[in-house]
């Protein structure tokens, strides 16, 4: 791929620029997901150990009819169903499927920062729900956020799910939620996955699977530096650690040299070595507490008005109503 300023400026460039030349050294997760990245998520989606799916996938086959009866106020209101970072569309097609085998009056409008992943989950929700109106937005979730125009006449219905949010630290997180909230109306909802606290090796489990498809999803963050930005990493030298903090709540991921290694992006102006003992962290993936859940939110003048568990209780999808 040819190297135009607007790659060297771009926000990925800078952040590796940044990232990479702090003595703790780090990659964002965000930048994980470009179109491989987001084929690998969809494989972790499948991972016996990788629960969280299907525990959402439970609680929303469970409650598909009681969402849409609250959603559209029993059939009397039309409604926006719009999801941060829909992927694809796996869980959501749960809902979309009883929606439109109840006439429910309402249009679908997916937001992702992956084209391809976009592009696939449009053709397969033509073909899947012809009738279905689906316009969705290639962009961050912020931009997504800002794009939203303030129409206090349509209900907006926000979907974030999937333990998203277990990206972003509390505060963060709680921001997050503000920055959501800001742009609802009274009456919109608003739906929050989150994996909660559990036995602690049952998590650890979920991101380390003997099959190494999280290393290889953690080290396309070194893919994607060697290829859009000329680096020089050898991904057969570099190996990925997760751990999980239970006091925390956090599963926090790494990637490690396993001989010391130069690593060089002469574009960006980046040299260093990273001896053995060195790592650069790439993800942070927290889990709640139903108390920490219930925190959630407060101060942002949304009301929770349902919380949805899975039968282990392993993970909770949560019902907010803007007041
Ligand atoms: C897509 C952010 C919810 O943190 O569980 C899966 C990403 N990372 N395995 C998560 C991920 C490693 C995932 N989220």
């Amino acid at each position: 791929m040819s190297t135009t300023t607007s790659t060297l400026t771009s926000d990925f460039a800078k952040h590796v620029a940044k990232g990479l030349l702090t003595p703790l050294a780090h990659l964002s997760s965000q930048y994980i997901y470009d179109d491989q990245g987001s084929k690998l998520f969809q494989q972790i989606m499948g991972l016996e150990s990788y629960y969280l799916t299907e525990c959402e996938f439970e609680i929303l086959q469970a409650s598909a009819g009681m969402l849409r009866k609250k959603f559209s106020d029993n059939g009397q209101k039309y409604f926006e169903l719009i999801e941060l970072g829909a992927g694809d569309g796996y869980k959501t097609k749960l809902l979309l499927k009883d929606f439109t085998e109840n006439s429910t009056d309402f249009n679908y409008r997916p937001v992702d920062i992956s084209d391809d992943i976009l592009e696939e989950l449009e053709s397969d929700l033509t073909k899947q729900f012809p009738n279905l109106e689906v316009e969705s937005l290639h962009a961050s979730y912020m931009e997504a956020l800002d794009s939203f125009q303030a129409t206090p006449d349509i209900r907006r219905v926000i979907l974030f799910l999937g333990s998203n949010i277990g990206n972003f630290s509390f505060d963060a997180a709680n921001e997050f939620v503000g920055k959501i909230a800001d742009r609802m109306h009274t009456g919109d909802y608003f739906v929050l996955g989150i994996d909660l606290r559990k036995n602690p090796r049952t998590i650890l489990a979920a991101y380390d699977d003997d099959l190494g498809v999280t290393a290889k999803f953690n080290l396309n963050l070194l893919t994607r530096i060697n290829r859009e930005l000329g680096g020089n990493f050898d991904l057969n030298a570099w190996a990925f650690y997760p751990l999980y903090n239970a006091e925390t709540g956090e599963v926090r991921s790494y990637l490690y040299p396993k001989t010391d290694q130069h690593v060089s992006i002469p574009q960006l102006g980046v040299e260093r070595t990273f001896v053995v003992g060195e790592v650069i962290h790439t993800e942070v993936s927290r889990k709640y507490s139903k108390k920490e859940l219930g925190i959630l939110g407060k101060t942002h003048g949304l009301e929770r008005v349902d919380m949805l568990l899975d039968r282990r209780g392993y993970f909770a999808d949560v019902i907010y109503q803007k007041k």
